[in-house]
């Protein structure tokens, strides 16, 4: 097993490119099974997120070839099996695009029931809306969803609840479905978009991505095609928010700044210089930031996928900021590990308190999940003395090369091979 050594302190210099973006990479890649075809697919991050959806595509019979580092030929014309194993789907939870993206392609799906990070109770009632406003049947049977259709046919979505994966599974499946789909209450996030332009160049008809009604008129034929994905927006903030925990000046190159803006005004609020460029922002800081409140909510708002990393930071600013969880039940397990470095926080229902130290001690702490992880890295940052990660891999799952971009940076980060089971727990996947 191995673990992060990181020994806090020091200040940030240079530049950090960023990837591309790990949950339009999740979608995108099952999404190709509706081409019947050649699909290449540039700017893919080399994460275990992505390896596994690899993987799985190739259960179902598909091809995947490297054609240079992030760019793929994934050929999708001959598949075997509409069904997706619980070794494949239980490991993450944007496996369940393979049942959108299936019915679309075959009329028929069946994937085992979705794992993923641990935030408390999350259901799949949205997606099921869904495929049955389509036609579809569907069926939740011995940890397994499966759904089919005689024929899908277009019909009115409306979400109880603004949701990511369920806005992209509806396109998914209404993509071939006869008529126009209308999706209302949609997700705006980005990768929404990202996926919406990937479908609409292999052939289909996708309007109003990134507004709150998407439609979606139906088409006979889907065609390969070649396609870059967005950067990743939670891993350019991530890099954001280090270098204004940390301090110094870093530019984080190939972005798309207007993405970055709710990071960019909480940062700034805090007492940060961010500078936007076409495709770069930079961040300044010096001396110790100050507090700020932060309310996660859907696109464009505060992302939830960043609320872990930001009160890592604030844990050490001055004064009291108050973090607001709104849209899962259950993200503030980390804040365990913070407490270990000294931080002073409590939670009260979906609200963490922070009562910024001075500054937080190293400790040894484990990465509770992937943005959990993230918080871990920025704490320490910031913290005097050394600070070891277990759990590593549950990072892994989505920040490429995090180490060689950390350290080219100026971070003192070592990965380092230990051979005792975890002291600390197990891992949330
Ligand atoms: N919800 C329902 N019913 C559903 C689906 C969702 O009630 O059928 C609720 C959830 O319980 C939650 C809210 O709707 O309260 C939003 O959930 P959403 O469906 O948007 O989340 P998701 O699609 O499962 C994606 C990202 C998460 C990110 C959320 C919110 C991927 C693969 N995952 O999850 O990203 O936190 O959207 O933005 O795209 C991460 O990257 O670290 C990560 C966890």
């Amino acid at each position: 097993m191995d673990k992060f050594v990181i020994n806090g302190g020091r200040r940030l210099f240079g530049e950090v490119p960023i990837s591309g973006a790990k949950n339009a990479a999740v979608a995108i890649i099952p999404a190709t099974l509706l081409a019947k075809g050649k699909c290449r697919v540039d700017n893919i991050p080399e994460i275990s997120d992505v390896r596994l959806m690899f993987k799985t595509l190739e259960y179902l019979g598909a091809s995947v070839r490297l054609i240079h580092p992030g760019c793929y030929e994934i050929d999708t014309s001959s598949i075997s099996t509409t069904e997706v194993p619980g070794m494949y789907a239980q490991k993450m939870r944007a496996s369940y695009y393979f049942l959108g993206a299936l019915l679309g392609r075959c009329g028929k799906a069946s994937v085992a029931m979705p794992g993923g990070c641990d935030f408390g109770v999350r259901p799949i009632d949205q997606h099921q809306k869904s495929f049955e406003a389509l036609g579809a049947r569907v069926n939740l049977e011995s940890g397994r969803i499966s759904t089919d259709a005689k024929e899908l046919k277009a019909g009115h979505i409306y979400f109880d609840v603004v949701t990511v994966g369920a806005t992209m599974n509806a396109m998914l499946a209404a993509v071939t479905a006869e008529g126009q789909t209308v999706i209302e209450n949609a997700a705006k996030e980005p990768h929404i978009v990202d996926l919406a332009n990937f479908l609409n160049l292999m052939g289909a008809d996708v309007r109003g991505a990134g507004t709150d009604t998407i439609k979606v008129r139906g088409v006979k034929e889907m065609h390969g095609c070649d396609y870059s994905i967005i950067p990743d927006q939670i891993e350019a903030g991530t890099y954001m928010v280090m270098a204004a925990a940390a301090g110094g000046d870093v530019t984080i190159k190939g972005v798309i700044p207007k993405h970055l803006e709710s990071i960019t005004a909480k940062l700034q609020e805090c007492g940060a210089t961010v500078e936007e460029f076409d495709d770069s922002v930079r961040v300044a800081a010096e001396g110790r930031l100050t507090k700020c409140n932060v309310k996660t909510m859907p696109h464009p708002g505060f992302p939830t996928d960043m609320q872990p990393q930001i009160a890592a930071m604030l844990a050490s600013c001055e004064g009291t900021s108050i973090v607001s969880e709104s849209i899962w039940d259950n993200r503030f397990r980390y804040i365990e590990q913070l407490l270990r470095m000294g931080a002073q926080i409590h939670v009260e229902g979906k609200a963490a308190i922070i009562e910024g130290v001075p500054y937080l001690k190293g400790a040894p702490v484990r990465a509770d999940d992937l943005r959990a992880g993230a918080a871990m890295l920025i704490a320490g940052l910031t913290a005097r003395g050394t600070t070891e990660i277990e759990n590593i891999h549950l990072i892994e799952r989505g920040y490429e090369h995090v180490v060689e971009k950390m350290t080219a940076i100026g971070a003192d980060i070592r990965r380092v091979r230990y051979d005792e089971p975890a002291a600390l727990g197990t891992s949330a996947v």
